[in-house]
């Protein structure tokens, strides 16, 4: 991963977002609500534009911050986003509508080990993104991954997880040590997956992009 001061270094020199986007972040950080971080969700909105995609598929919408910053990239993009909290659910629902962007994300309230068959009815989709519970990641590729066109990119963020999938020792809690684990053999899957070609980028936390072969 990059340094810190690199971090920042490319942070500030990112493009000013909208107030009504600031607004946004400022929430999160507020009420400590995990959205991406700032060169993480530059480096997705770039995959977003080169692709165009049709219909995006996103695992984790919290407030709604990506998918909100995935549509207003990309004018023609529908977007499916799944939430399992309800609280921050509805709050994503009020920030939709105050983009008026309610036409073009839908956002589906559920836990997405849940919810194959209505995301189904969407499907398929030529981007996935994924960001949810990170011990999960496998379930959700497992869940998802048919429904991905040919040529299709799924984005996994959270793949390095602070560094500490390349820590041999010094990880204290078992829980910790049990997710760093699931991360390891999920990214070890998907780099040897033959449909896939996939890189690491260490950019946020890691983002893993996965381009299916057609
Ligand atoms: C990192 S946040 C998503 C951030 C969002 N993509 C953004 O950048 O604006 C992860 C979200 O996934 C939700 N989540 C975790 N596991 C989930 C599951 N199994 N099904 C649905 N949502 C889940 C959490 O409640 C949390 O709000």
């Amino acid at each position: 991963m990059v340094s810190n001061e690199v971090n920042q270094y490319i942070e500030k020199i990112i493009p000013a977002r909208s107030e009504q986007v600031l607004k946004i972040e400022q929430y999160a950080k507020l009420h400590n609500v995990p959205i991406m971080e700032l060169t993480g969700m530059e480096t997705l909105l770039s995959y977003v534009r080169l692709k165009k995609p049709k219909r995006i598929l996103e695992v984790g919408t919290a407030i709604g911050y990506s998918a909100i910053r995935m549509a207003l990239a990309c004018q023609t993009a529908e977007i499916i986003s799944i939430e399992r909290d309800e609280e921050r659910y509805n709050i994503a629902k009020e920030n939709v509508e105050s983009f008026h962007l309610e036409n073009r994300i839908t956002l589906l309230f559920g836990d997405a080990n849940e919810l194959q068959k209505q995301v189904e009815n969407y499907a398929p989709y030529d981007f996935i993104f994924i960001d949810a519970a990170k011990g999960q990641y496998q379930n959700f590729f497992d869940h998802y991954s048919s429904m991905l066109s040919p040529d299709g990119i799924i984005v996994t963020d959270n793949v390095l997880f602070r560094g500490y999938v390349a820590e041999e020792s010094g990880l204290e809690s078992r829980r910790l040590r049990s997710l760093v684990k699931k991360i390891r053999s999920f990214n070890e899957y998907i780099m040897q997956h033959p449909d896939y070609q996939s890189s690491i980028l260490p950019v946020g936390d890691g983002m893993m992009v996965s381009i299916r072969n057609s």
